[in-house]
């Protein structure tokens, strides 16, 4: 079985061929990065405009790298929410006039399940229940997922998303963009405990997060001018954050023995390490995928389009762009 995948999101115009949900025979990715960087932020109107100038080039190399003719696609998997409104419509529209023209099945994805999916490509051996930390550019959810389709939310930001704090606080140090792997290369020269960054929300007995404060304290510590090196300063910010995912992640896990930690952030070298070692002694396993498979892709897309295929789990030609789709039940 043959799905082909389309994610428009966000700033990453990606397709890609994926067979029996599992082996990826291609996988491209348009990255927009160059565009956004001098905003330091994706701007969603020039996010559009690029889609559409990219849509057909990606689409097309997604086919012919996967060696296989149109005709033998049998479904087009597209993300249609959550994400920018004017991106998601681009990639919609497209799956949906090639579904048409193929008389093949749509399926509709939701982009955090998709993302949640990519952990499950390169980890077969993955087994259901797991709790999913769910870290991106626009997105920090906590979700226990009993089996595919199956989700309950257990928290989420309050304010800003983890990616989103990492970017902002590259930005307030003048380091570039996107943020959060140029912190992570920072943070590996750095002392962690240098700076006492606050940790928001920490100890409270809720799954839900905060990261606006800490950019705050990020500001006036600048602006106090206490003499400090970049590395000690990144390290420190991205401790703070990495004290609150872990903690929160591994206490939701509690009976549950698999934690899936995926989104962009996912690729963070130190959230991978502390989350993987301080959940070994509980007896739970965490997976991650490799990080061409956190940030954006259409692998994840295509790969969950099978399970909704198995599922009948086909969306009508009227299906539309929700960009505040929602996953699971709260
Ligand atoms: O999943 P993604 O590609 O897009 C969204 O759906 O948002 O995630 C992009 C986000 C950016 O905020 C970027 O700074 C962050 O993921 N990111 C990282 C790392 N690599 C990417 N954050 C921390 N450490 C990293 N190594
Ligand atoms: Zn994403």
């Amino acid at each position: 079985m043959l799905i082909l995948g389309i994610e428009t999101s966000c700033d990453e115009t990606a397709c890609a061929v994926v067979e029996n949900g599992q082996r990826i025979l291609s996988n491209i990715v348009a990255s927009q990065v160059d565009i956004h960087k001098r905003f330091s932020g994706v701007v969603p109107e020039l996010a559009s405009r690029k889609h559409i100038e990219l849509i057909n080039v990606v689409v097309e190399s997604a086919i012919n790298e996967a060696k296989v003719n149109l005709s033998e696609i049998d479904a087009c998997a597209v993300t249609y929410g959550p994400g920018l409104v004017g991106s998601l419509l681009i990639g919609l529209s497209f799956a949906k006039a090639l579904a048409y023209s193929q008389n093949i099945p749509l399926i509709g994805i939701n982009h955090l399940e998709g993302h949640i999916y990519a952990t499950y490509l390169e980890n077969p051996q993955l087994s259901l229940p797991a709790i999913a930390l769910i870290v991106s550019g626009g997105h920090t959810e906590l979700v226990e997922v009993d089996e595919w389709g199956k989700y309950k939310l257990l928290g989420r930001t309050i304010d800003d998303a983890v990616g989103e704090a990492f970017d902002k606080a590259a930005k307030l140090l003048d380091l570039g963009y996107p943020g959060g792997p140029i912190i992570d290369a920072f943070s590996k020269q750095g002392k962690p405990d240098a700076i006492k960054f606050p940790r928001p929300l920490w100890r409270k007995k809720d799954f839900d997060f905060s990261l606006s404060g800490l950019k705050t304290s990020l500001i006036h510590f600048l602006k106090g001018q206490t003499p400090a090196n970049i590395e000690d300063i990144t390290a420190s910010f991205q401790e703070a954050i990495v004290d609150v995912l872990v903690d929160k992640t591994i206490t939701a896990a509690n009976d549950i023995k698999n934690i899936i930690l995926c989104g962009g952030v996912a690729a963070n070298s130190r959230l991978k390490e502390r989350l993987t070692t301080e959940a070994k002694p509980k007896g739970i396993t965490v997976y991650y995928p490799s990080p061409k498979f956190c940030t954006d892709n259409a692998a994840m897309i295509a790969g969950l389009g099978y399970v909704k295929y198995l599922q009948r789990n086909f969306a009508p030609l009227s299906l539309n762009a929700n960009p505040n789709l929602k996953l699971g039940i709260e």
